[in-house]
C-alpha cells in the first residue's frame, strides 16, 4: 500500500508531488494559475527568473526519457536553479552502491529536490519517506503508477483550449492499462470536475474493475468518441507488458488507430493529446499526429511551465515573491 498524504504537510502545503490522487481541487488548480505566469516568462528574450537561485535539483531518471527529463531540466535553470543531472549507467550504482547510499551522498552535496524517474511503483514515494526533511521529491513517473507532472501539463492543456472543466467529455483510448500517465489524468481529471473520462481499448489492456475510478469502459473506438471535446491517445507499452496483450500492431491500429476518419466520431473541435512518444501507425497515423487538432507539441511546451510552477510551489517561493511581473 502506497502512503499517499506524505505529499502534504501539517499546514497543508505541497511538500513532495507524488500523485495526484487526493489532491484536492484547490491545489490542482492553484498549480495551474500558477504555470500561467510562467508561459509568459518562456515568451520573453530573457527567460529567467530567480526563484530558485541557491537551489540545487538533481535529475535522478533511472528509466529512459525525452521529454520529462529535458524540461525538468529547463524548468530549473528556468527558475535559476543549479542542475545535476546524474548519469545513472555511469554512477557508482553500477559497483554495488544502494539507491539510498546514493541519495545520502547527494544530500551531503547539499541538493534541495529529486526529481525522480523508475520503473517500479513507489519508487519516488519510498525516495520521499527516506530522505532528509527538507529535500523535496517530485515523482517523474513510476512503474504503471503515476506520473503526476504529466497529467498537470495535460490538465494546463485542456484548461488553455478548451476553458473550464465542467461540460467536457473526454476519451483516453489504448494501454490504460500499463499507464501510469492516465491514471494520474483519471484522478485529475474527477477532482476537477469534468462531465465524463471515458476510457477505450481491448478488455486485455484495460484494468480490472477501472469503472470504480469514476470513469466510462469502451471496447468499441468510433463509439467512444462521440462527441468527446478531447482526445488523449496512448501508446502501448511493451517494456510493461508480460505477455502478448494484442493480436499484432496491425489489427490493433485498425481498431483503435487514430485516424482522420475515426477522428471524425468527435466534435469538430476536438482537441488530440499524447503524452509521447508516438508510435505513429500504431495508435495513431501520421496525419492526425500532424494536423490541426493535434496540440502534441504544446504539451511538450506547456510541461516547462508547469514544472516551474510546481517546483517553486514546493520550494515555497511562489511566483510574484522576488517582484516577477508576468
Ligand atoms: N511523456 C513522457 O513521460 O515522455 P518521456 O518518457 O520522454 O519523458
Amino acid at each position: 500500500m502506497i502512503q499517499r498524504d506524505i505529499q502534504i504537510d501539517e499546514s497543508g502545503r505541497l511538500r513532495h508531488f507524488l500523485t495526484t490522487e487526493g489532491v484536492k481541487r484547490q491545489l490542482l488548480t492553484e498549480i495551474l494559475d500558477h504555470a500561467e505566469n510562467f508561459t509568459a516568462v518562456g515568451n520573453r528574450s530573457i527567460k529567467k527568473v530567480p526563484l530558485l537561485r541557491g537551489s540545487t535539483i538533481a535529475n535522478l531518471f533511472f528509466e529512459p526519457s525525452t521529454r520529462t527529463r529535458t524540461t525538468f531540466e529547463l524548468a530549473a535553470k528556468r527558475l535559476s536553479a543549479d542542475v545535476l543531472n546524474i548519469n545513472i549507467n555511469s554512477s557508482a550504482t553500477t559497483k554495488g552502491e544502494s539507491l539510498l547510499d546514493m541519495l545520502r551522498n547527494l544530500e551531503a552535496m547539499h541538493c534541495d529536490m529529486f526529481i525522480v524517474r523508475h520503473a517500479q511503483s513507489g519508487a519516488a514515494h519510498f525516495i520521499a519517506r527516506h530522505v532528509a526533511p527538507h529535500i523535496r521529491v517530485i515523482n517523474a513517473g513510476d512503474g504503471s503508477h503515476a506520473h503526476p507532472t504529466q497529467a498537470m501539463l495535460d490538465m494546463f492543456t485542456i484548461r488553455r483550449h478548451k476553458g473550464a472543466f465542467a461540460d467536457l467529455r473526454i476519451a483516453i483510448v489504448g494501454d490504460i492499462m500499463h499507464s501510469r500517465v492516465a491514471r494520474s489524468q483519471i484522478h485529475a481529471l474527477t477532482t476537477l470536475g469534468v462531465q465524463e473520462v471515458r476510457v477505450i481499448g481491448p478488455q486485455t489492456l484495460l484494468p480490472r474493475k477501472v469503472e470504480n475510478l469514476g470513469v466510462h469502459v469502451y471496447h468499441d473506438l468510433p463509439a467512444g468518441l462521440a462527441d468527446v471535446d478531447v482526445i488523449i491517445m496512448l501508446r502501448l507499452q511493451r517494456e510493461r507488458m508480460t505477455g502478448a496483450l494484442i493480436p499484432s500492431e496491425r489489427e490493433y491500429f485498425e481498431l483503435y488507430g487514430l485516424t482522420p476518419e475515426k477522428l471524425a466520431f468527435a466534435k469538430p473541435d476536438a482537441i488530440v493529446m499524447h503524452p509521447g512518444p508516438i508510435n505513429r501507425g500504431v495508435e495513431i497515423s501520421s496525419e492526425v499526429a500532424d494536423g490541426p487538432q493535434s496540440v502534441i507539441l504544446e504539451q511538450v511546451s506547456n510541461g516547462i511551465a508547469i514544472r516551474m510552477a510546481i517546483m517553486s510551489i514546493i520550494m515555497g517561493n511562489r511566483f510574484g515573491d522576488m517582484g516577477e511581473q508576468s
